[in-house]
């Protein structure tokens, strides 16, 4: 039930310190400050190669997994949208490990992939929701997500438990490959362990994100932009802001504004930036600053350091906690979902419900 809140979505949103919670807690002993993944049957030490196929929001999950995957364990990463992915004829060698993201595990193209991938000898790895459905059935490995039921058609508290379970297994590919001593790893889950309290600091924001929504509601286009692990989540965003309020979006690689989308730059297209301080940050700013000369509206999404740093002069700032790079993305994931709920509660459409759209997509 939605209890106080006006829909699904928003309950969703609000419910994620509590299932990262509930679903770390299942990859990770506390009390070690190590991750526990289920047993298996195959060597994930030999795994030479990782290929990552899922459709949607739980593919934004998977490119995020791409960096901590090869950042940690340096193990190369291939990764494609379903629908894409069966149709190339792609090159799996032996010994590599395929793995599938989804919320409902039903998804037809993804489901169609596993099995492509099945006959190829791959093993077979999924972060599902549902761990009764047709995914989690036909695994060697099953990574579950403790998200519980997901009712609205956007994707949200999903999409951060996938994350919670794809950090915890890069580190532990790290691990097992010896690329990670046993003291980082202890680093890395502490950083998982903040997690929940981050989200809880970010979703303390709603308001002042529900309050710059009619910035925002009036656009025909927006744009996102972020660099490394923030470029799939300005892909989730503008995916959030579209499916809901209709608002056409697109997320960029920051880097990449130079060479065309910027020629779309006026006062009427609002730029959502995402750009935690760190190391990306310098060159995502000039990205924003190139943005802003043109006469762009920015919306910087920061930390206190960077948008003390860099946020004169916006449209708007949304001020996130000071994290860890590796918990960033999960952080980051609550703003993009709020704004998008608050501007298609302000237009008026059918949160829970968008027009065209199913929950769960069984045609291929
Ligand atoms: O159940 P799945 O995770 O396999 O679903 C994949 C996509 O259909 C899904 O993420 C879709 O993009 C969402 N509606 C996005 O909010």
């Amino acid at each position: 039930e939605k209890g106080n809140y006006r829909h699904y979505m928003q309950k969703e949103i609000f419910e994620q310190p509590t299932v990262v919670a509930q679903t770390l807690s299942s990859y990770i002993r506390p009390l070690e400050q190590t991750v526990a993944l289920p047993q298996m049957d195959f060597d994930l030490a030999g795994v030479k190669r990782i290929t990552i196929v899922a459709c949607g929001t739980s593919y934004y999950a998977g490119m995020v997994a791409k960096y901590w995957f090869e950042t940690f364990a340096r193990v190369p990463v291939d990764i494609d949208v379903a629908s894409e992915f069966r149709y190339r004829d792609p090159v799996l060698e032996e010994g590599g490990l395929a793995l599938f993201i989804s919320q409902s595990g039903e998804t037809a193209d993804t489901l169609a992939a596993l099995r492509h991938c099945k006959e190829q000898g791959q093993t077979i790895a999924v972060v599902v929701n549902v761990p009764t459905s047709s995914m989690a059935r036909e695994a060697d490995l099953l990574l579950p997500t403790h998200a519980g039921p997901e009712i609205g058609v956007a994707s949200t508290k999903a999409f951060t438990c996938q994350l919670a379970v794809l950090a915890a297994l890069a580190a532990h590919l790290a691990l097992v490959k010896g690329k990670l001593s046993a003291e980082e790893e202890r680093d890395i889950v502490r950083h998982l362990i903040e997690a929940p309290a981050a989200l809880n600091a970010a979703l303390a924001h709603d308001e002042d994100i529900a309050a710059m929504a009619h910035l925002i509601a009036p656009a025909r286009d927006v744009l996102y932009l972020g660099r490394g692990p923030d470029y799939p989540l300005a892909m989730e965003g503008a995916l959030k802001l579209k499916e809901i309020s209709y608002i056409h979006a697109e997320g960029y690689a920051s880097g990449e504004m130079k060479h065309g989308p910027i020629a779309l730059i006026d006062e009427a297209v609002p730029v959502i930036v995402l750009a935690p301080s760190g190391p990306l940050f310098e060159k995502t700013v000039s990205n924003m600053q190139e943005v802003r000369a043109r006469g762009g509206k920015v919306v910087l999404i920061s930390d206190a350091e960077g948008i003390e740093e860099a946020g004169e002069g916006c449209l708007a700032t949304i001020e996130m906690p000071s994290v860890h790079p590796l918990i960033a993305p999960l952080v980051y994931a609550v703003p993009v979902q709020l704004l998008a709920y608050h501007v298609a509660c302000a237009k008026g459409t059918d949160v829970d419900q968008p027009r065209n759209l199913a929950k769960s997509v069984t045609v291929e």
